[in-house]
């Protein structure tokens, strides 16, 4: 077991850090070793977040909008005096290098004061009425109580995008934090409890198995909103649950990003991209490309380029400063990859770097071509670092092929013509695309997708309204 003195173990219930009857390992990826045994959290704990999380629901939501950013803003500057302690416990939760991990410190903290400063601006409308004695009101008002579960492959960000526009709004929030990497959630659950966030306003329940748990929160009337970010099997399983008591719902689900490079492209600028895209958090992120697709003529230039750029990322420990790839999160990721990767060069494709496993979750960062529709990682998110390259005829293709997919959340395209920038990205079928640009995820945007990649929005001033009810009050003048 590694040096777990300050790591958080605790469930953070009701206000207090309690211990639980089981407990769980949570290992680091690169060296599998224990890293500390985490509450593992059932239907008890449940129960009891459940009561606290409605309880302090009737304190918050009545506090000034002023008085809840003030508590806001001081969680984010928490976050950021602690940014290096936080970046640190994310690279060996789950194997981000750690100056990716310092960025999500820096991306997630970016969440908080950006709805520290939106609680203040919920406002409601006055509209018209045909009658004179009638004055037509609407004001916002908070959802409810919020039950939330956050995926592992950002541990950070996925709590703040979630948790700071519900506490904004005057939500109150329970949080199931992936079972692989729960220690970020809890981390920053101290930094709430310092910020000065009253008891059972935030709450972080780890478990091993999420079901048993999460049940108590569907089934309870008075949890008034779901928000997931995970698998698009787990969502659809997720939304149906919650049809029974009629929450809301935002789902955050999966994605098959397309990139289109057209002929008029900046080359250069394409191949750095892709792999800012690509390679982050080792391909294991929602809006990474899983489908790069160069105009014909392009095709040999581009391959090369970027199997040169590719072959020069370090792959490493994810605490050593050089590092750019580190390992996978667990043994179902990396099987995940491997079954993609056989299929892929069984049906035909071929490596031009890459393809292997380095050693134990460390995946080599790989370019694969010839490929072909049909292949598992044309219609399944990869999650790893492989970049599968094909090729498009004109723009009425690229855009055929890239909206040939059920999901919708991101993609991409580079071209230097306003005109086809235009075109194109009005064509795609995604809730986000990058024009010339790998990487567009910011606090103030909006993030989510359409189809099979989700519901609802994070982010910016769309995110708040998640966590919003419209009421309408309708005065007759005496
Ligand atoms: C995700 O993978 O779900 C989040 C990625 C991002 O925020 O850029």
């Amino acid at each position: 077991m590694e040096s777990t003195s300050s790591v958080p173990h605790l469930a953070f219930l009701a206000g207090a850090w309690q211990e639980t009857e089981r407990t769980f390992p949570v290992r680091n990826p690169a060296t599998g070793k224990i890293i500390v045994q985490v509450a593992d959290c059932g239907p008890k704990e449940a129960k009891q977040a459940a009561d606290a999380v409605a309880s302090s629901f009737e304190n918050w939501k009545n506090r000034t909008a002023y008085e809840r950013a003030e508590i806001l803003y001081h969680w984010y500057q928490l976050m950021l005096a602690h940014e290096e302690s936080l970046a640190h416990l994310m690279a060996v939760e789950m194997g981000k290098p750690i100056r990716e991990a310092r960025a999500e410190v820096r991306y997630a903290a970016g969440f908080v004061s950006w709805y520290a400063e939106e609680a203040k601006r919920i406002s409601g409308e006055m509209v018209p009425s045909q009658f004179a004695n009638k004055r037509l009101l609407v004001i916002k008002q908070p959802v409810g109580p919020v039950f939330a579960i956050t995926p592992w492959n950002f541990p950070a960000a996925m709590i703040t995008r979630k948790a700071a526009p519900a506490l904004a709004a005057g939500c109150t929030i329970v949080i199931k934090p992936a079972e692989q990497a729960p220690l970020s959630a809890l981390a920053l659950a101290q930094l709430w409890e310092e910020a000065g966030g009253p008891a059972g306003t935030l709450q972080v329940l780890p478990a091993e198995n999420p079901v048993p748990l999460s049940e108590i929160f569907f089934q309870d009337e008075r949890i008034r909103k779901i928000t997931f970010t995970g698998s698009t099997i787990v969502g659809q399983q997720l939304f149906a649950q919650a049809a029974e008591t009629l929450k809301r719902v935002s789902l955050e689900l999966g994605g098959h990003a397309p990139f289109l490079i057209f002929e008029d492209a900046d080359l250069a600028n394409a191949v750095q991209e892709v792999i800012a895209c690509k390679f982050r958090n080792a391909g294991q992120t929602c809006v990474c490309t899983n489908r790069i697709y160069v105009q014909e003529r392009l095709k040999e230039a581009f391959l090369e380029q970027l199997t040169q750029a590719v072959q020069q990322l370090r792959v490493g420990d994810p605490l050593q400063e050089e590092t750019q790839i580190g390992p996978l999160v667990d043994e179902q990721g990396l099987k995940k990859v491997q079954a993609h990767m056989a299929d892929a060069l069984e049906k035909g494709a071929h490596l031009a770097t890459g393809g292997h496993v380095r050693e134990s979750l460390y995946f080599e960062p790989t370019v694969l071509f010839d490929v072909q529709p049909g292949m598992r990682l044309l219609k399944e998110e990869t999650f790893g670092p492989v970049a599968p390259v094909l090729t498009f005829r004109n723009e009425a293709d690229a855009i055929r092929l890239a909206n040939s997919t059920p999901y919708g959340l991101a993609a991409y395209l580079w071209t230097r013509d306003i005109g086809r920038a235009f075109r194109v990205a009005e064509a795609l079928e995604y809730g986000i695309v990058g024009v010339n640009d790998g990487l567009p995820s910011t606090p103030q945007a909006p993030f989510g997708g359409i189809k099979h990649s989700g519901i609802g929005r994070e982010g910016g001033k769309w995110g708040i309204e998640e966590y919003l009810e419209i009421k309408y009050l309708s005065l007759a003048l005496p």
